[in-house]
């Protein structure tokens, strides 16, 4: 079964992405947030992301911004979702949104719908209890940006049925994505691993032991990784981050996952990295 349209849940920092590389790949997105102003800037991002994807990949597909917006479905309304092949959820890391909402999900949505749950660290398991229809739900975890990472992390809950591994399969070959597939514990492979990295980045520079830009630059330089844990924290989200971590640690009750101090700081200064335009480094608009 080919998709053609997919509901996108949630349309911050990472629904932007998916729905952009949705877009790109001749997928049509029915996509729903809390009110109109965050919908009509997620869209200007989409399309700001779709303009200068040829600049930024020469394998992606190329879309028109007319095509882009014939593809895109804005609304306020969950009840929209019901007509969607599939559906992934990416809103808020903080379980008393989601929870309430898969609520809804399972009542409202054909029994035959499956959803991909995006979340950073939240069981799957958890996820498709809510949902009243466990089979049915699979962690799709999606990296920053979206439309330029070539592999996805796929998670497997307790009850994941093989139907809705192939529907979100299919989806993921239609986006020319690998997939690894792991099983479900909180934070699963990557953000177990990676939140230890940048909670401790930010001891590091919480201790004065270094700036954030040598702190990167070790990561960069002498270990090779693309990007250091300070700007990775700054592109994922202070805010997701933190919700992130607190996921971590009151699911595994291991002091290794508290969060530091500064990084909680930072977010209630109200600086949440890259989407704020200030976090552990300043950016610019444009
Ligand atoms: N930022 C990343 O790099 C990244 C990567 C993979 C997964 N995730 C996960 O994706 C999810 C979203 O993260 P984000 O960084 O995009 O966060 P974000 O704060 O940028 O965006 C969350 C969006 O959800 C919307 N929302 C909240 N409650 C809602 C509701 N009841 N109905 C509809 N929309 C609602 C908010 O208005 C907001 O636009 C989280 O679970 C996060 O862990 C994030």
């Amino acid at each position: 079964m080919i998709l053609g349209t997919v509901g996108v849940l949630g349309a911050g920092n990472i629904g932007v992405g998916v729905v952009t590389d949705l877009v790109l790949h001749g997928i049509s997105a029915v996509v729903v947030d809390l009110t109109t102003d965050i919908l009509e800037r997620a869209q200007a991002e989409i399309l700001n992301n779709i303009r200068f994807a040829p600049v930024l990949s020469k394998t992606l597909p190329r879309a028109s911004r007319d095509e882009a917006l014939q593809r895109i479905t804005l609304t306020t309304d969950l009840q929209d979702l019901t007509s969607c092949d599939f559906i992934i959820e990416n809103v808020t890391e903080d379980w008393g949104i989601k929870k309430p909402l898969y609520e809804r999900l399972g009542e409202l949505a054909p029994p035959e719908v499956c959803f991909g749950a995006n979340t950073s660290c939240i069981s799957i398991t958890q996820i498709g209890n809510a949902s009243g229809r466990p089979a049915n739900v699979i962690g799709v975890h999606f990296m920053n940006p979206v439309h330029l990472k070539p592999a996805v992390e796929v998670i497997r809950g307790f009850h994941t049925s093989d139907l809705a591994l192939s529907r979100l399969l299919q989806l993921l070959s239609q986006l020319n994505k690998e997939a690894i597939l792991v099983e479900d514990m909180p934070g699963f492979v990557s953000n177990r691993i990676s939140h230890l990295f940048m909670n401790e980045a930010a001891f590091v520079l919480q201790d004065h032991v270094s700036t954030a830009e040598k702190i990167d630059m070790i990561f960069k330089k002498c270990f090779g990784h693309a990007m250091g844990p300070l700007e990775t924290a700054d592109l994922i989200g202070l805010d997701t981050v933190v919700h992130s971590l607190d996921v971590l640690f009151e699911s595994y009750k291991d002091p290794k996952y508290r969060c530091c101090p500064l990084l909680r700081k930072m977010v209630h200064a109200g600086h949440l990295g890259r989407k704020t335009g200030r976090g552990f480094y300043t950016y610019f608009a444009g």
